[in-house]
């Protein structure tokens, strides 16, 4: 701890019970204040927040933090990575179910360094590999300071990149194909927005329990050497929308591909409906995306010829403080994936300072890129 009181001494004070942001800022242009010197203190952390709902490109801002004093069962960490995923694109916009409280810092998911911790803090120690589990809003500064029961250690061995993102995309893949229907292997899945990595981590998971995946990706410029990248993630079968537009989708299936009882649909618009043309009698499609903005258009007879259920799914719904332990087991079993090579997916880490490089990535004003994860 020595090293941190160190830093506390010549710090300005911030009580604990100041520590939301509005409060920070605030104190941000008061004098040095005396303080007891046996407090742990965070670092000053630097930080993204947004004070207003808007484009993200536009309302978010790189600000200073002055160091927090960490309350007894507080741990500091020190942020290496973090993500930029749509949620937290829709979160800045404010379009998102749950609206943060205005100013706030970006960001929910990511992976960090135990730094420092409050005087009863037992189960952890600084170098520890930490991610918060649940997620947790805020994840976009250089420290974060929560409460020990926030964070969950995980093996080092990981690499950054993913363990910064292993929960909000790849648990909701696993999530999704243990839910909504009990598959076994030979049985097919169909999904659209295969590229992302939703789409990508179903592919795998998928093809790890001998699962067929038909999946769907928008046209492209280069759309085969997509296709050619999905292949070798294990999909069976790759087509674009235009490759559908045609009367009879399921005779495109492969001889041992067999109908698909159940769909994931991320995009909306038409490519919700090739999804709900692949599904065979009584199957269901989840939603749990709309990239295009789009309306779902179901056609009448899909409901009475097929009788197919539309069903939907949000992770941060189901990860309610109950599922904690349960959401630690499967991260714990994914980061295993990871670590064994057998479950991997497209990132680029961008350094801290090139945030809003990453962020336009993010926003896809260079088309499609691969998913933007900051390096601290
Ligand atoms: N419900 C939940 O709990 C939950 C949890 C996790 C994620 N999600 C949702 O899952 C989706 C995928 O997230 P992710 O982080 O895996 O994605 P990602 O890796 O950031 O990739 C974005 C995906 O969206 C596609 N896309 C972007 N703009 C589009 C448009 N205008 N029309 C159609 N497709 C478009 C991209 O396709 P291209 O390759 O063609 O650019 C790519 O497949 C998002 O909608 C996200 O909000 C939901």
């Amino acid at each position: 701890m020595a090293s941190v009181r160190l830093v506390a001494l010549k710090a300005p004070y911030v009580p604990s019970s100041l520590r939301n942001l509005s409060n920070f800022l605030l104190l941000r242009t008061h004098a040095f204040t005396v303080r007891d010197f046996s407090t742990a203190m965070s670092p000053p952390s630097t930080a993204v927040i947004y004070d207003q709902y808007g484009p993200p490109d536009s309302v978010t801002r790189i600000v200073e933090f002055s160091p927090v004093e960490l309350k007894e069962t507080d741990v500091c960490v020190k942020m290496l990575a973090a993500p930029i995923n749509p949620s937290d694109i829709n979160r800045i916009e404010g379009v998102y179910p749950v609206r943060p409280q205005l100013p706030s810092v970006g960001g929910y998911e990511g992976v960090g360094e135990v730094h420092s911790l409050g005087s009863s803090v037992k189960d952890f120690s600084p170098g520890d590999w930490v991610i918060p589990s649940p997620p947790t809003s805020g994840t976009w500064q250089t420290y974060v300071v929560k409460d020990q029961s926030v964070w969950h250690k995980i093996d080092k061995g990981t690499p950054i990149e993913y363990a910064a993102s292993i929960t909000v995309n790849p648990l909701t893949a696993l999530k999704m194909l243990e839910d909504f229907a009990s598959l076994k292997a030979g049985d097919a899945i169909v999904q659209n927005g295969a590229t992302s990595i939703v789409g990508q981590c179903i592919i795998q998971l998928a093809r790890n329990q001998g699962i067929h995946s038909i999946n769907i990706i928008r046209d492209r410029a280069g759309s085969d050497e997509v296709k050619e990248k999905l292949t070798k993630l294990g999909a069976n079968q790759v087509f674009t929308e235009s490759q559908l537009e045609v009367k009879n989708v399921k005779a495109l299936l492969a001889d041992d591909i067999p109908e698909p009882a159940l769909g994931f649909n991320c995009v909306g618009g038409n490519a919700a409906s090739l999804v709900l043309k692949f599904l065979r009698q009584g199957g269901t499609m989840v939603t749990y995306g709309g990239m295009s903005k789009k309306p779902i258009t179901v056609s009448t007879s899909s409901f009475i010829f097929k009788d197919l259920s539309l069903r939907g799914f949000w992770l941060q719904q189901w990860m309610t403080s109950d599922k904690a332990k349960e959401c630690r087991k499967m991260i714990d079993y994914l980061l295993s994936l990871v670590r064994e090579g057998k479950l991997t997916y497209e990132m680029e880490l961008t350094p801290f300072s090139d945030f809003h490089a990453a962020m336009d990535k993010a926003l896809g004003k260079l088309g499609s890129q691969p998913k933007q994860v900051i390096k601290f």
